[in-house]
């Protein structure tokens, strides 16, 4: 049994076939077709953080797997206050076939999954967000024939998506460039990233321009800091323009315009941001089959 914690335990060929299923789940959704590959299973979604896209899109996604899924509010189930972590994880693999869990430390996802009897995917941890980098790379080969050469730029803070973007670069040996502020870098380390705090020298030449929000879930009282010290790094119009000229723009999302980047960027013809956010479902249908055993062939 596998899960899904972080990038680190998937080849480039494993991520690959990932990339095929999603493609090939993508285009029958758009036939008309139904995928019931996971038919009458469950998902348990466990929450300590907000969202929009995760729980929307793992949730939709197993009812077209021909499952159902599970939302439970962090707060609720009490993880580690209400009950140990393990016991919860325990009990809850008693009812699910597969959990997603989003939580705040990356040892407590750890901790949850060592004791749990079916596969836990990673719904974002502080220290990362494996299911939207297999996405965003996702959104990239769709719009990037030529990926293979891309050269990807960073913009902002190196947090926990960064962390994974870079990650998923390093094995799909696609060159990765992170610029942000000084203290800010991301740990990561790969052969196929640049780190630097010149905006503009990293913009040159990409092909892909991506950045994420400066405070992240969970660091609102370093707000007013972080804005001050991410200003540089906004991504504006004038930025796109030092890149090429038919650079993509990507976000996670949630965005906060007019902070890490303008709304003219959102609403230009660079922005591929509903795209990956359509995307999540399709990555997290091929992934999820894959923990189950689903064969490809
Ligand atoms: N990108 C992302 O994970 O969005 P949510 O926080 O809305 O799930
Ligand atoms: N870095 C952001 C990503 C949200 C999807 C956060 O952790 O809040």
């Amino acid at each position: 049994m596998k899960h899904f914690l972080s990038l680190d335990s998937f080849s480039k060929t494993e991520l690959q076939l990932i990339f095929e299923q999603a493609l090939a789940m993508k285009a029958a959704q758009k036939r008309g077709e139904t995928t019931f590959m996971l038919p009458n299973q469950t998902l348990t979604m466990i929450f300590e953080k907000p969202s929009n896209r995760t729980r929307l899109s793992f949730d939709i996604g197993m009812t077209q797997l021909g499952g159902s899924a599970y939302y439970v509010k962090g707060d609720e189930v009490g993880l580690g206050t209400r009950e140990s972590v393990e016991d919860v994880s325990r009990v809850v693999s008693r009812y699910s076939d597969f959990i997603m869990l989003r939580t705040f430390r990356h040892e407590v996802l750890e901790k949850f999954a060592k004791v749990a009897t079916v596969p836990v995917i990673n719904g974002l941890t502080d220290q990362s967000h494996p299911c939207q980098a297999v996405t965003d790379f996702l959104t990239i080969i769709e719009h990037k024939p030529n990926w293979q050469e891309s050269k990807v730029v960073y913009v902002g803070d190196g947090n926990n998506v960064c962390e994974s973007l870079i990650k998923v670069c390093d094995i799909m040996n696609v060159s990765i460039t992170v610029a942000c502020p000084k203290g800010y870098e991301p740990k990561t380390l790969s052969s196929f990233l640049t780190v630097t705090d010149d905006v503009s020298a990293a913009v040159s030449n990409a092909d892909v321009i991506y950045t994420d929000v400066w405070v992240s879930m969970g660091q609102e009282d370093e707000h007013e800091e972080r804005v001050t010290i991410f200003k540089p790094y906004q991504v504006t119009m004038n930025l796109l323009k030092q890149a090429k000229p038919d650079v993509i723009f990507m976000h996670c999302l949630p965005a906060e315009r007019g902070f890490e980047v303008t709304d003219e960027v959102m609403e230009s013809s660079h922005s591929v941001i509903f795209d990956q956010a359509e995307n999540r479902l399709h990555a997290q249908k091929a992934i999820i089959t894959m923990l189950g055993g689903v064969s490809y062939e």
